[in-house]
């Protein structure tokens, strides 16, 4: 396994590249409303990143992937493919995972919209699911077990009576999109790998309404919900630092004061 710790000057590039990530989750709200095409957003995220921040999306042919953004609906779990057919419309519910590259490192994000008004069960998912990021995001420190980060996250949403998607996880993030180690969104305490100050990695769960299992659609990326429920994900990069975490793609509209105490 490659060194999983990165040097100050990496870290500094990575907290440019998770910033700008954050900032093109930020642009894009506005635009999410019914009548828009999941085609549409990646158009002007995919100029925004190019145009604006100068630099490089990095879905785009990610082996083979055709788009500069992931747009999951409904029931789509994760890896959705913009396409011009997909009409948002009232109701639904979408996560949009941006990835850029800057100077070489990657920064990597996803969160949950509201398209009109959703229904209740869709905005608890999409609740919970923030809640499982948000706590797994207060275990990170060094001495932390990668188990305990999958166990609070599958505690948390099998006790709203949601289910945690298994074949897709978090993973180390840096020069490389996807590096050791993989982040497990579901796991037992005191099991895993250790948590080292300097090390990066994302944490993204999926979360689903009905069971846990999901399905490969025939165009090789979109993956959804087996019994077609609703599937909901939010993610973020991260540093573990001497004393707790550093969130390298905080968006300006989440309050992770709760971080503070053990933040660096
Ligand atoms: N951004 C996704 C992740 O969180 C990966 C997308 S790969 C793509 O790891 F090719 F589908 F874009
Ligand atoms: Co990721
Ligand atoms: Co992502």
């Amino acid at each position: 396994m490659t060194t999983l710790i990165k040097s100050p000057a990496e870290i500094d590039k990575m907290r440019t590249a998770g910033r700008l990530a954050a900032d093109v989750l930020m642009m894009i709200g506005e635009h999410v409303r019914p009548g828009v095409s999941t085609d549409d957003l990646n158009r002007i995220c995919h100029d925004y990143i190019v145009n604006v921040q100068g630099a490089i999306p990095a879905p785009l042919n990610y082996r083979g992937f055709p788009k500069s953004i992931c747009t999951s609906v409904n029931h789509v779990i994760c890896h959705g493919i913009p396409n011009e057919k997909k009409i948002l419309k009232d109701g639904d519910i979408i996560n949009i995972d941006v990835t850029v590259i800057k100077d070489g490192y990657h920064g990597d994000t996803s969160k949950m919209f509201f398209v009109g008004q959703p229904s209740v069960l869709a905005q608890r998912l999409v609740k919970v699911t923030q809640e499982c990021l948000y706590k797994a995001l207060a275990l990170v420190r060094p001495g932390c077990r990668l188990g305990d980060i999958g166990h609070v996250i599958q505690q948390h949403a099998q006790g709203n009576r949601f289910s945690v998607v298994r074949e897709y996880c978090g993973h180390g993030i840096g020069a490389v999109f996807h590096e050791d180690p993989q982040i497990l969104h579901y796991g037992q305490p005191g099991t895993g790998d250790t948590l080292k100050a300097g090390m990066t990695f994302t944490i993204e769960p999926m979360i689903n309404a009905g069971t846990h299992h999901t399905k490969l659609l025939p165009d090789g990326w979109t993956v959804v919900t087996k019994d077609h429920k609703l599937s909901a994900q939010w993610e973020h990069t991260v540093l573990c630092t001497e004393t707790g975490i550093e969130v390298l793609t905080a968006r300006p509209d989440e309050d992770l004061s709760f971080l503070t105490g053990h933040a660096s």
